[in-house]
């Protein structure tokens, strides 16, 4: 491994020692929403791979799901709450302005030890929270740490618009990250980037200080989330096999060390042929976008609980993990699992 990047290996490395997901029992079907807009199975199937997705009911919020997911991840790590000293939501859909969903995450927790922030990098919210305890594990400044990517984009979809409503679901996962100091592995690499330029691609603008609540929108459609789907689509692709190639090129890594592609789910067409550029095999690259449809910043701990519940990776592969999304924002963490 090369720790050039580094500027030598690190004294410690931030392990994942804990992992969990947890969806909203409801489900619409492609076929439910056929109903609604003017849309079919078909068509959602072969553009996008989505069959079904998990929606919220009202009285079910992101900070519930992310509780969930923290619970059974903590539970495989078997840390106590009351040890956790970071907690990081990265959600684009809060419990509610302020305080943060992280915040109620603690709560329910009584991880009474912790910090907490939320994080708000829509899709790439995940891999950046996994980043920067990164950085905070190799410190040598903390030792446990939670980061959950928790969504309930069904709350900010405008369900008569057939270019959006088909795309999104509700969910989220969470990994528990723990100090290694018995020589096992962990994150080894990460690689983030943004572009303000490209914001109007993908966003939800009210209500923010731009769009307050007191003040009438002009265009009711902006409490929605608003996207540019071809756009979106060319460059997360590009950006992926970027990223992607970085990664191995600062690890001196190559394709055939790499066991899975864990991607955030945004269009398995998008994941294909990305997949496809970077000569990953099938068998290397993880998509479940069918039965949750794109999550945002749950959908990379999501997929990887699956991956691993499923045996499809084990302890001591090397994973990618990578995203894309609204700001943009993008990035990568290689991980020895
Ligand atoms: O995580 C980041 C957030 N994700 C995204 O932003 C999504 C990224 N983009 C995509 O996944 C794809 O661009 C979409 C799935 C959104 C759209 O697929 P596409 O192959 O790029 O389709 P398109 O937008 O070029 O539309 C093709 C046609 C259009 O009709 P015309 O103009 O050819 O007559 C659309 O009006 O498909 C029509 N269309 C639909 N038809 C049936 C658009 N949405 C639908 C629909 N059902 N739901």
């Amino acid at each position: 491994m090369n720790d050039k990047t580094h500027g030598g290996a690190p004294a410690y490395r931030a392990m994942i020692s804990g992992h969990g997901s947890f969806a909203p029992k409801k489900t619409l079907t492609n076929d439910d929403l056929a109903k609604m807009v003017d849309t079919s199975d078909e068509w959602i199937t072969t553009r996008t791979g989505i069959k079904v997705r998990h929606i919220t009911k009202d009285n079910e919020t992101t900070a519930m799901l992310a509780t969930e997911a923290a619970k059974r991840a903590l539970a495989e790590a078997h840390l106590d709450p009351a040890d956790l000293e970071l907690i990081i939501v990265a959600t684009i859909t809060p419990e509610m302005v302020f305080p943060s969903t992280a915040s109620f995450v603690q709560r329910a927790l009584k991880a009474t030890q912790a910090w907490v922030f939320d994080l708000a990098a829509a899709c790439s919210g995940f891999v950046y929270g996994l980043s920067i305890v990164q950085q905070f594990i190799e410190s040598g400044r903390l030792k446990n740490a939670l980061v959950i990517g928790a969504e309930t984009l069904s709350k900010i979809t405008d369900w008569t618009d057939r270019t959006s409503c088909i795309l999104f679901g509700d969910g989220a996962g969470a990994v528990v990250l723990q100090r290694a100091d018995d020589g096992r592995k962990g994150i080894l690499y990460s690689a983030m980037h943004s572009d303000g330029d490209r914001w109007d691609a993908l966003n939800c603008q009210a209500y923010g200080s731009r769009y307050p609540a007191r003040k009438p929108l002009k265009d009711p459609n902006k409490i929605y989330m608003q996207i540019k789907g071809r756009e979106v689509y060319q460059q997360a692709i590009r950006r992926i096999v970027q990223t992607v190639e970085d990664c191995l090129r600062a690890c001196d890594l190559s394709i055939g060390d790499i066991r899975m592609m864990i991607s955030h789910q945004m269009n398995a067409r998008i994941i294909e042929s990305a997949s496809k550029r970077l000569k990953l095999p099938d068998e290397k690259v993880f998509i479940n976008i069918g039965q949750y449809g794109n999550t945002s910043a749950a959908s990379v701990p999501i997929a990887f609980d699956e991956c691993v519940r499923t045996g499809r990776i084990k302890r001591g592969d090397i994973i990618i993990l990578v995203a894309f999304g609204a700001g943009l924002t993008w990035g990568a963490n290689v991980v020895e699992f």
